[in-house]
């Protein structure tokens, strides 16, 4: 496992996530362990891409229970169909919100969230967990976000 990551932090957020995809590779090859894993790409992200908050929620007993994050504390458990993240839960799509004042029944763990993307994680085509990112800046996420932080899902999908 590599002992810190690389990444060119004057360099756009493009040239920044594909440096960081393949040291997120390396960093989880050979650990079994999911939370180990999600706790590794949770700082990662967070250091590579400064994110104002990142983390995961698991589906357990038919909620979302807070997983391992980076960034201010937030809220531990979402119901099915709630708020951004569950809403992809329920829809099973990748959700990005521009703007969180606008999106009926955003959950405010932050008040100084101001944007926000959520992606699933699917096994046997259920969902298993989310990744939520929150930024401070109104509009902050796009396709490049959408498309990179698909790969990030695919490669957890593959550790369970
Ligand atoms: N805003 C999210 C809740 C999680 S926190 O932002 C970390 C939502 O509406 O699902």
């Amino acid at each position: 496992m590599a002992e810190e990551l690389i990444i060119n932090q004057s360099a756009g957020k493009q040239d920044r996530y594909n440096e960081l995809l393949p040291q997120l590779s390396a960093l989880t090859s050979g650990e079994p362990d999911l939370i180990a894993n999600l706790s590794n790409i949770a700082a990662a992200l967070k250091q590579a891409m400064n994110f104002f908050w990142v983390g995961f929620y698991l589906v357990k007993d038919h909620e979302l229970v807070l997983g391992p994050f980076q960034g201010p504390i937030a809220c531990t458990r979402i119901a099915f169909g709630k708020g951004v993240c569950g809403a992809a839960w329920q829809q099973k799509k990748v959700i990005i919100v521009p703007d969180v004042d606008a999106f009926p029944g955003h959950i405010a763990c932050s008040s100084a969230s101001k944007s926000e993307i959520v992606l699933p994680a699917f096994k046997n085509g259920e969902v298993f967990l989310v990744l939520d990112v929150d930024s401070d800046t109104i509009n902050d996420f796009d396709a490049i976000d959408e498309n990179a932080l698909s790969k990030v899902m695919h490669m957890i999908e593959l550790m369970v």
